[in-house]
């Protein structure tokens, strides 16, 4: 893999689809920074991260990358990378400071500058609307556990539509409502930090609500516009790691969490069976009507793929009885040791990406079009006299898009790839400890270093057929 060369380059481009679209992803609170200016709001994010204990290191996005102010810059690098299109998401407080009503001017104004600054660099935006910072005043009156939050970002789609949709014509309601439920709201991992199955349960019905109310919203309010609809899962291929009657059973409850709670309700209108044998919750919060609502047909799924669950039966947290918690399945997903870690301790299976997608593709009859939205990984990139060599990165990204072109060969209908990141950013819990990015950030700085990987990656883009 140390051996990639310019030959690789070209035969992996050439693997690829003719039309076969190639971005990158970041998301706001990530590399914003500017957290007190043009009057935004605070985030549950702003909240967290200055929560003693929560990020490693006690970092937080207050600077971060300073993107607000340095978005030319970074145009300018995906320019010269010659990405298709770039998938960024919208700071929900900096456009709504409370999370309801009329739309902040400063905060239009940004993102209304980057999509014009996209637009001549002759980058297609496509904007996330939520990827986890919401307005810390939803999250004080119940954030996703009530209702009403997804009405609030019904409100909000269409509010940011109205203003940015002449220019934007892609969206993508949510990022990962996986995490915002069940990292946010059920093992307190990310922010808000509660650790409650029943909340993160109500949580992830109110997310997928609220996509599917923002979705139906903004097509009315811009009916024969041609723009498109999506939303981004994060999933994960789940297998058994033995043939054992325990193992397979852990692997059907891993399958229930990390994928069907989120692809049943939005491609199939309706919840697993078992979600209510494994959370005994009160399911109150699903109302007649819901399931047609998350399942409004999407344009173009998004999906985000790191790692594959190989899943063996671990007995039950004892010192965790009653109603236990929601990732306590009797089931784990080991590191193994032929495995090759990143710096996430995240194992490396490009396959995974492969299976993933023909799983998608078979079990969900007339799946949409599908864009990997996001798949990296983190090295530990250092610059040695001012260059940063990441052939791990090259690997990586080769061999996933390898995995891709082998899916659509095999009649999964892919039609684009997002690498995360285009540069070094925070990693959420992980705080700015684990790098993502084809550039380097120096946070001392704010130096942006193109990591070999960029020029690889600028390589392929210009490799590929038409
Ligand atoms: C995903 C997130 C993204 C990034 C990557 C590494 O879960 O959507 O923001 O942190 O992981």
């Amino acid at each position: 893999m140390s051996m990639l060369g310019t030959s690789t380059v070209e035969e992996t481009a050439l693997l690829l689809p003719a039309g076969f679209e190639l971005g990158v992803a970041t998301a706001s609170y990530q590399i914003e920074g500017a957290v007190d200016e043009g009057g935004r709001g605070r985030s549950i994010w702003d909240t967290f991260s200055h929560t003693p204990g929560r990020i490693a290191n006690g970092d937080t996005g207050d600077v971060a990358c300073d993107h607000y102010h340095r978005h030319r810059e970074d145009v300018a690098l995906m320019s010269e990378l010659g990405v298709d299109s770039y998938r960024f998401s919208l700071a929900w407080p900096r456009l709504q400071p409370e999370g309801r009503g009329p739309a902040l001017q400063a905060g239009l104004d940004f993102y209304s500058r980057l999509v014009d600054e996209l637009l001549e660099a002759g980058i297609t935006p496509l904007a996330t609307l939520y990827h986890w910072d919401l307005p810390q005043a939803l999250e004080d009156a119940g954030g996703w556990r009530v209702r009403d939050t997804a009405e609030r970002f019904a409100d909000y789609a269409v509010l940011v539509q109205q203003h940015l949709g002449d220019r934007v014509s892609r969206w993508i309601t949510l990022n990962e409502p996986y995490c915002s439920s069940v990292l946010g709201y059920g093992t307190g991992r990310h922010a808000p930090g509660v650790r409650d199955t029943g909340s993160a349960l109500a949580a992830a019905h109110h997310l997928l609500l609220g996509h599917g109310l923002a979705l139906e919203a903004m097509r009315a309010a811009s009916s024969g516009s041609g723009a498109s609809y999506g939303i981004t899962l994060n999933l994960e291929p789940v297998s058994p790691l033995t043939d054992s009657a325990d193992d397979r059973e852990a692997a059907e409850r891993s399958l229930v969490l990390s994928n069907l709670l989120f692809t049943d309700p939005v491609l199939r209108g309706r919840y697993p069976a078992a979600a209510r044998e494994i959370w005994p919750v009160d399911y109150s919060f699903l109302h007649d009507g819901d399931l047609e609502i998350t399942s409004t047909p999407l344009d173009f799924l998004g999906v985000n793929y790191y790692f594959p669950a190989r899943v063996r039966y671990v007995p039950y947290d004892e010192a965790d009885p009653g109603l236990r918690r929601i990732d306590d399945l009797g089931a784990e997903s080991p590191v193994l040791s032929e495995d090759e870690v990143t710096e996430m301790g995240w194992p490396v299976d490009a396959g995974g990406l492969r299976r993933l997608l023909r799983w998608l593709h078979e079990t969900y009859p007339g799946l949409p079009p599908v864009l990997v939205t996001e798949n990296g990984r983190a090295c530990a990139d250092t610059p040695v006299d001012g260059t940063v060599d990441d052939p791990e990165r090259i690997g990586y990204v080769d061999a996933h898009l390898r995995a891709v072109a082998q899916a659509v060969r095999e009649g999964v209908d892919v039609r684009g790839y997002f690498h995360w990141s285009l540069m070094d950013n925070f990693e959420w819990a992980e705080g700015y400890a684990k790098r993502f990015g084809l550039v380097h950030v120096d946070y001392d700085t704010q130096a942006r270093l193109r990591k070999r990987s960029f020029g690889w990656y600028r390589d392929l883009i210009a490799a590929r057929r038409d």
